[in-house]
Order: structure tokens, then sequence, then C-alpha cells
């Protein structure tokens, strides 16, 4: 029988999913991303050589791995052959025997990443989403409105030419009119993105039924999310989200195969809260402890080098992330980031008009206007980079993760001390 996870993150992203994907793909033999695209990002090592993925998965690094790209995905097919390239030029095998992209996965086009960043530049202040100007928005938009171009539509290329002439047509009076911009040609999409989706062709595949198959021969699954539960278009903090589910349900329908194909779902906590781009952010600190987290902690975006928005851990909103996502496990990241702070406070309830809430207010623009509660813990003066074991963690660190499971109802599985594999706790 094959035994299938989820990893998801279950705040904003930057969890340190890629960590624990990466301790998990040990057991795995088949690797899935279900949603979003080169939004998301990690850096690996490979040999003495430091490798960042948008998006193929990092189970690419072990050569017996099968790598799958599902429908759910938006991909950019110029970034696509440049990982590719990448990977080879450090010796990676990439065959497509080994990475497989889904038909009926979306694609982005130059024209989306042209009017993520128009629309950006528009927007002023608070209302700017902070979008990481990837296209990834515009694709999900074309993909629902009926007029996205998918993988399978690069294998006929008049088809393609009047597929991206449909869509250019509306795209272009905005792009006159409102952006006041030049318009795009047909013509000049074409000939940036055929050198690129031409090498996709030998690429593609029918993933549901490579799922089916893994399934029947009792490999493993491994559903590798990306971005973070907050940011789910549907359950996170809109409008600052991104335009795909991120919650583990969306596994099934970001592959094409059933729910109960699906065995576990860990979920990814980073021991603090961090946020990029724009949107509420409840346990913002901007100096002292939260200056502690930015520098220690390395917070900046793997994908734009952004800054990160660093706060005391928020269980308000990670209960949300915990009913959304019904995971048997937590993966606590970035535990040893905590250390040297005095204090350590945690942020369990909401005060919003008066009364106090578990779960984020439903109204728009609601946890802008939340005061966060907090309960104070002993914090720890050691460096538990290098604790191998649970027991041989200093008390307040144990008290804080036991602290987070009776919070959540929840097991952490996993607690990670520090970047290395071997820097894992596994209970
Ligand atoms: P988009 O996904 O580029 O449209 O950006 C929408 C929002 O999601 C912005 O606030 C981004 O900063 C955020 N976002 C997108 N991908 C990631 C990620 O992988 N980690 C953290 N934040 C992300």
């Amino acid at each position: 029988m094959s035994q299938n996870q989820v990893v998801v993150g279950a705040q904003w992203g930057d969890e340190g999913k890629g960590k624990v994907v990466d301790l998990l793909t040990e057991q795995a033999d088949v690797i899935v991303r279900f949603q979003g695209g080169n939004n998301a990002g990690h850096t690996i090592v490979v040999g003495d050589k430091e490798t960042i993925l948008h998006l193929i998965p990092s189970g690419i690094l072990h050569p017996d791995k099968t790598c799958l790209i599902g429908n759910g995905v938006v991909l950019d097919p110029e970034v696509f052959c440049r990982e590719l390239d990448n990977l080879q030029g450090n010796g990676v095998s990439v065959g497509p025997e080994r990475l497989k992209i889904s038909h009926r996965t979306h694609l982005i086009l130059p024209y989306h990443k042209r009017l993520d960043n128009l629309r950006e530049k528009i927007r002023s202040g608070g209302d700017r989403i902070g979008t990481t100007g990837r296209g990834i928005g515009p694709a999900y938009e074309d993909k629902v409105s009926r007029v996205g171009i998918r993988a399978v539509d690069v294998l006929d290329e008049d088809l393609l030419r009047s597929k991206i002439a449909k869509a250019l047509a509306e795209k272009n009076v905005l792009c006159e009119h409102y952006f006041g911009e030049s318009p795009d040609t047909v013509e000049e999409v074409l000939q940036e993105v055929l050198p690129w989706t031409r090498r996709l062709k030998q690429h593609l595949a029918d993933v549901s039924g490579e799922i089916l198959w893994a399934r029947n021969q009792g490999y493993n699954i491994l559903f590798e999310g990306a971005q973070g539960t907050l940011l789910d278009v549907d359950h996170g903090t809109f409008p600052y989200v991104t335009s795909s589910n991120t919650v583990a349900s969306n596994a099934a329908a970001g592959s094409g195969c059933g729910m109960h194909a699906i065995d576990e779902v860990v979920a990814v906590v980073k021991a603090y809260t961090t946020r990029v781009g724009g949107g509420p952010h409840p346990t913002e600190i901007e100096d002292g402890a939260g200056a502690h987290m930015q520098e220690k902690g390395a917070e900046y975006g793997a994908t734009t080098g952004r800054k990160r928005r660093c706060g005391w851990l928020d269980l308000v909103c990670l209960r949300d992330a915990v009913r959304l996502n019904t995971p048997s496990r937590l993966a606590i990241t970035k535990l040893d980031v905590l250390g040297g702070l005095s204090d350590i406070w945690v942020c369990t309830e909401y005060e919003h008009e008066g009364i106090r809430l578990t779960h984020p207010p439903q109204k728009e623009g609601g946890l802008q206007e939340v005061n966060p509660v907090y309960t104070r813990l002993d914090g720890w003066q050691e460096d538990i980079s290098g604790v191998r074991s649970w027991v041989d963690l200093p008390r307040a660190a144990r008290e804080y993760i036991q602290f987070i499971e009776d919070s959540l109802g929840v097991k952490a599985g996993y607690v990670s001390v520090g970047p290395a594999r071997e820097q894992t706790l596994i209970r």
C-alpha cells in the first residue's frame, strides 16, 4: 500500500517547507506540485553549488524519484527551461521520464507578468498586494475566464497562435486605454515564448494517470504545497492572498487524484510568524524581538529577496490553519531563532470590537482591526542548533512546543533547530 502525504504551510508561506519536504522525500517515490507557480522558492545545496528552485520540486535532486507538475500549477515555460538548464549544468538528470508536466497545467505568458506588474504599479500604499510579479494572478484569471493557454496547446502551434490572439484582445485594450502602455502583438509573444514552449513538449504527461499508476505499484507519493494557508485565495487574508487554493485538500484537485489517495497531512509552522508583501499581520513587531527574528532567522524571501515582516506566533490564525488542513502532525521550524530572547510572547486570542475571538474575524479587513492578546512564556538563552534530541532541549524550549501542541490539539512530529537535515528532532 502506498502511503501518501501532503506538506502544507500553515502561515503566510516561508515556513521552511523546503526542508521538511526534503526530509520526507527520503521515503517518497513520487513528488507532486499541485498549486502555485514560480512565486514559491527554496534554496538547495547540490555538492558545493547552491540551487534555487521555484517551480521544479526539489525531489529532482534525488536521482531515483519522479517529479510531477499537476494541473493546478501555473507554469512559466521560460522559468521551467532555465531551471532545467541550471540543474543539468549541476549534473542533475532531468529527463522526461522523471520530470512530467500535466497537459492541463496552465502557462504563464509574458503578458501575464506584464499585467501583474502594471497593476501593482498603479496601486498605492496599503492597496498594494505586494505580489511576486511573476504573473501568477493573471494566469489563474485566464484559467477561470477560460482563455488560458494550457501546456497541451504547445503541441499545436496554430492553435497556440489563435489562443494567444484571443487572450490578447482584451488585455491590449487594458494596456492601451487603462495603463497607457503599448499593446503586445501575437508575433512578439510567440517569438519570445516558442523557444521555451517547444522544449516543454517532451515533458507532457497524463499526471492524473501517473499518480494512479504509482499508487497501484505501492509507491509513496509526496504532495508538495507552496505558499501557506493564510495566502489561500478562499480561506486566507483576502484580498492579500495568492491566486490559488493552498490548503491540503487542493492536493487532490490540483493533481487529478481522489481524496482517498491522501493518507496524511503535515502542516509546517515556523516558531514565530513572518509575512512578505502587503496585508494584515496582527503580531508584527518592527524592532526588538522582530529585528532579532529578522536577523537571526535571515528573513528575506527566496523569490524576491524582500525583507519578511516578523512577529510572535499567532495561534488564532494557526487554529484556522488546523481546521482547514486537518494535519495529523506539525513540523515546527526555526525554533533555534528564538534562542536569546528573555521572554517569548504567544498570541492566543484577539480582542475585536469589545469581544475575545479564538478565530480570525470574518469581515474583510477585520484582521487589521484586532488587538492580539498575549501569553508570556519563558525564553531560553542556550544555542540549541546543536541539540539532536528532545530531552536535550532547554526546559523552556520544550514548554514552548508543548504550549503550541496543547493549544492546537496536534503533536509536533518534527522540530527543526537549523537549516541542515540533521538539525531536526523527530518525535
Ligand atoms: P502572488 O502569488 O505573486 O500573486 O503574490 C500574492 C501574495 O502572496 C503576495 O503577498 C506575495 O508576497 C505572497 N506570496 C506568494 N508566494 C509566496 C511564497 O512562496 N512565500 C511567501 N509569500 C508568498
